[in-house]
């Protein structure tokens, strides 16, 4: 039954959990079944054909294993491949980029907020356009920040190297009188007390992952397709990777508080 099927998020590595995670918590009844792409992590400095021909191989994957929603967990995939996925598929596809920009919109009080994210998702203005197609008015400054994601992949997220790393990346935003910031890359709420501390606690951070849940949960609503009650959801998880299976699954357990996982390693390539 359509309901009893599994959600696919995905993710270029393990950036995608952090939208999982807040999947866990909204959606306790709801089965995962998450892809990350962690060999050949990170997207952002990637062509955008690259990027989509990669994204396509992980729908195509997921698709497999007949999931009834699609979650893009990655702001790179978003920016480049969402449109057209979500044009060839007939079940809901949903990514970061749009529930993001909503939140911001809601939190900001000085109309200036900040984006950061991937080479990428910045060039595209994806965030940009979005934010200024709803409020004209509303200021967008973007800074890429493309050594975070190498932090997050080799689990140095609460590192000093990482807070070396983000101080000096976020020097010049500090000055933009930003009240919002939106982690445009869902690798970096795992960088969040690091980011917060850096930023002041004045400035919102959105995380754009978690605001997608919001989005996953109204679409199983609206098409009737929410998982019904049961207890052991969290134990049918499946959880596949590209690269080194023992780093994803210390990431995974750590990040989502998880004592053991259902895990494989796959090939992607044909
Ligand atoms: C990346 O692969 O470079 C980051 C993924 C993201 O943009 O969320």
């Amino acid at each position: 039954m359509a309901n009893e099927a599994a959600i696919g998020f995905m993710d270029s590595g393990v950036g995608g959990l952090t939208v999982v995670k807040e999947a866990m918590r909204q959606l306790p009844n709801e089965r995962i079944i998450y892809l990350g792409d962690t060999k050949r992590c990170p997207y952002g400095p990637r062509p955008n054909e690259q990027v989509l021909e990669f994204t396509w191989q992980m729908t195509s994957f997921l698709l497999n294993k007949k999931i009834k929603m699609l979650v893009i967990a990655c702001n790179t995939a978003t920016a480049v491949a969402l449109e057209e996925i979500k044009k060839s598929l007939d079940i809901p596809v949903v990514g970061v980029i749009m529930p993001g920009s909503r939140a911001a919109l809601k939190a900001t009080r000085n109309n200036r907020i900040g984006v950061i994210g991937t080479e990428v998702t910045i060039n595209s203005k994806a965030y940009a356009t979005v934010i200024q197609k709803k409020s004209p008015h509303t200021k967008v400054i973007q800074k890429a920040c493309p050594k975070f994601v190498p932090i997050v992949e080799s689990h140095k997220a609460s590192s000093s190297i990482a807070k070396m790393i983000v101080a000096e990346a976020l020097n010049g935003l500090k000055k933009q009188q930003l009240d919002t910031l939106i982690l445009g890359c869902t690798h970096y709420p795992l960088l969040k007390p690091i980011i917060q501390h850096v930023m002041g606690k004045k400035v919102t951070l959105i995380d754009s992952g978690a605001e997608t849940i919001s989005e996953v949960s109204m679409l199983l609503d609206y098409f009737d397709i929410a998982a019904s009650a049961k207890k052991e959801a969290v134990r049918e998880h499946e959880f596949y990777m590209t690269g080194s299976q023992n780093l994803f699954n210390n990431i995974t357990k750590e990040w989502l508080n998880l004592k053991e996982i259902n895990s494989r390693k796959i090939n992607l390539k044909k």
